[in-house]
């Protein structure tokens, strides 16, 4: 199982109050797989997923990510876990700024073990035309597309989208859907995606539905759909 999350709990201290945010979630995703996580705001969704990314730790329980149990790790081999499997794309694409598309990529790759070829890279994403530009004279959908470029690059065993379309409107965000089915496909990615959408579950092969810091719904698709095919 490339993703197995067995029991896991996790709760935030301010002051004497604490907050109880995952209460034991079991979940469960294969190798090249898509997963959707549904849930109301401040379930739990983007802690999840900041877990299993290696950005914020568990209290307790198994996070297993491809066979290395990452609740384990030390600070040092968390960060080397990160680097080395995960890509993340958020919904504010946070591109630096006085780079351009290309050397925003760049940076990734040049850290990378085994990165992918930049300018293959760029095709895949169809940004190769606009390589040169800079984030401020992109569009939202092109600014995500160049994240998306720059979460790929490392050719990252997980694929971590917290709301990637969260900020783009109605066609934009369908080819971004498309865009994301795509890396899937071609590089085997395992994609893990938070959404407010339940449509866009369609395109998954397995949908966990968040309440209140447990997994209340989780159910395996035998049928996915192409993106450009789901209309909300
Ligand atoms: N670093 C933190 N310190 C304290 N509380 C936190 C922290 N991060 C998240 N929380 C709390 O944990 C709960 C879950 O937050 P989380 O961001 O995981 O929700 P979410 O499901 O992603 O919501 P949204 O859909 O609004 O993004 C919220 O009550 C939030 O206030
Ligand atoms: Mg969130």
């Amino acid at each position: 199982m490339f993703i197995d999350v067995s029991n896991l709990k996790k709760s935030y201290k301010s002051g004497m109050v604490t907050t109880n945010v995952l209460k034991g979630i079991d979940m469960k995703l294969e190798k090249g797989e898509i997963g959707i996580i549904l849930g109301p705001s401040g379930s739990g969704k983007s802690t999840l997923m900041n877990i299993l990314g290696g950005i914020d730790r568990g209290d307790s329980g198994r996070v297993a990510v491809d066979g290395i149990e990452i609740n384990n790790l030390n600070d040092d081999k968390l960060t080397d876990y990160r680097r080395e499997n995960i890509g993340f794309v958020f919904q504010f694409y946070n591109l630096v700024p006085n780079l351009t598309v290309e050397e925003n990529i760049e940076v990734v790759s040049n850290i990378s073990k085994s990165p992918l070829n930049i300018d293959e890279v760029l095709a895949a994403v169809e940004m190769q035309d606009k390589k040169h530009r800079f984030p401020r004279e992109l569009s939202g959908g092109e600014q995500q597309r160049v994240s998306i470029a720059r979460a790929i690059v490392k050719n990252p065993k997980l694929l971590l989208c917290d709301e990637p379309t969260g900020a783009l409107d109605y066609l934009t965000s369908r080819s971004i859907l498309k865009l994301l089915q795509q890396v899937n496909q071609k590089y085997g990615t395992t994609i893990l995606m938070i959404t407010h959408n339940a449509a866009i579950a369609a395109m998954a092969n397995r949908v966990f539905k968040l309440r209140s810091g447990v997994i209340a719904e989780d159910t395996v698709n035998q049928i996915t759909v192409p993106a450009e095919r789901i209309e909300w």
